[in-house]
């Protein structure tokens, strides 16, 4: 089986989040960037470090379920941390993540309150997440003497003081501010030194990691808590009966959890509203399928992914959107990800919707056939398995909702 780089996804991923808290651009590689900085400094292992410098690119992935997100609420004295814990939950279900989930439980917590109970190396996060909201407030490379006595202030309550002696070293040299100042040179180095400690990971343990990214894409919205489960498991079983490989039919399973990546690039009273949408919103719902596309491109082991997760609103006759390709550009893996698309969201129930009859999906299928919209051949095969594939889909949204019950649970224990 294929190997992915570990290090692609999270940077496909740093991406989605500055999507979701769009109030800071690349505010994770920014963390990540001085993480790195910081723990080079003080020659932390190589494995704290990479473990830092992985749990920076993704440590605020839980603000996607927190209303009214703005970013600049994260700072220094805000009790909440309610995001941190969110993350935590999620991304302690995959073996790849359990390291760095407790990492990025405690990245607002004080040192002084977890000192002696657990690793400082986790308080270097908390550090440059904090160093990279003052290089916002002020400019970091004027006023870096204010930053630097602001930081001191904290040192032994809020931080550890070794990693607060390593920054200080660091903002006497020029170069990390004027770094700081440019996007272009945050991107570039950090790209490198991620890719330095990078591992290559089994496609089947990436399977684990999109889920849970299709949870954090469902749950934003009471209306497809459990799409994409249900998307991913159509889309394989499709897959499997039209002959693709084991390996392909794993892919169609990522990306069908993934395929509407590009939604958390949608803001909540769009995807929330019951009402029509108005043209504007529209618009900005229409794009999220070019957002899945153009994050998942970052992943280039496996070219097939983004076609199959992000043409699934194109047509064969080219009416579909955001590409308007046609029968020649449409895949087989395309094409059956459309189909497992349309037949979850027109049978799964939603709040105050029942799911279609078996008949009205049949009626529904053969007419979007008829006038050369969907592949016709994947329809039948769909419609004589119907049985079969509608069980299994069911079967798998009923579990996924369960968990997705204990997850607003306990995140409404931790937001109040
Ligand atoms: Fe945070
Ligand atoms: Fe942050
Ligand atoms: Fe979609």
């Amino acid at each position: 089986m294929n190997k992915i780089s570990m290090a692609k996804i999270l940077l496909a991923l740093s991406g989605v989040i500055d999507l979701v808290s769009n109030t800071v651009v690349s505010h994770h590689k920014k963390v990540s960037y001085l993480t790195y900085q910081i723990a080079k400094e003080m020659n932390l292992n190589e494995k704290d470090l990479k473990n830092l410098v992985m749990a920076a690119l993704i440590h605020d992935i839980g603000v996607f379920y927190i209303r009214d997100v703005n970013i600049h609420d994260f700072t220094f004295d805000d009790p909440k941390n309610s995001h941190a814990y969110i993350g935590y939950y999620l991304l302690n279900e995959a073996d790849l993540l359990r390291d760095i989930a407790p990492i990025i439980k405690y990245h607002h917590t004080d040192w002084n309150r977890y000192a002696g109970s657990l690793p400082s190396e986790y308080n270097v996060l908390h550090l440059a997440d904090q160093l990279a909201f003052l290089s916002e407030e002020y400019d970091i490379y004027n006023d870096s003497d204010k930053i630097a006595r602001i930081i001191e202030d904290g040192s032994g309550s809020i931080f550890w003081p070794e990693a607060v002696e390593a920054l200080l070293g660091l903002l006497s040299r020029e170069y990390i501010a004027l770094d700081l100042k440019s996007a272009t040179a945050i991107n570039r180095v950090q790209d490198k030194a991620i890719l330095e400690f990078d591992d290559l990971v089994e496609i089947d343990k990436i399977l684990d990691i999109s889920k849970i990214i299709s949870y954090i894409i469902d749950f934003r919205s009471p209306f497809t808590v459990t799409h994409s489960i249900g998307v991913g498991i159509v889309a394989k079983e499709l897959s499997k009966l039209m002959g693709f490989s084991e390996e392909d039919q794993v892919i169609m399973e990522i990306a069908g959890y993934l395929h509407d990546l590009g939604k958390l690039a949608v803001a909540p009273e769009i995807l929330n509203k019951t009402g029509k949408l108005s043209q504007d919103e529209w618009k900005k719902m229409r794009a999220h399928s070019y957002y899945t596309y153009q994050v998942l491109d970052y992943i280039d082991e496996l070219p097939h992914l983004k076609e199959w997760a992000a043409y699934h609103h194109e047509k064969l006759d080219g009416t579909g959107y955001p590409f308007h390709l046609g029968a020649n550009d449409l895949s087989t893996g395309s094409r059956i990800m459309t189909v497992a698309d349309i037949f979850t969201a027109i049978s799964e129930d939603r709040p105050y919707c029942k799911g279609m009859s078996k008949k009205e999906i049949i009626d529904l299928f053969r007419e979007q056939v008829k006038d050369n919209k969907i592949d016709g051949e994947i329809v039948e095969l769909l419609l004589e398995n119907f049985h079969h594939i509608n069980g299994l889909r069911k079967k798998i949204q009923l579990r996924s909702k369960e968990y997705y019950q204990n997850f607003r649970m306990f995140a409404l224990s931790e937001t109040g």
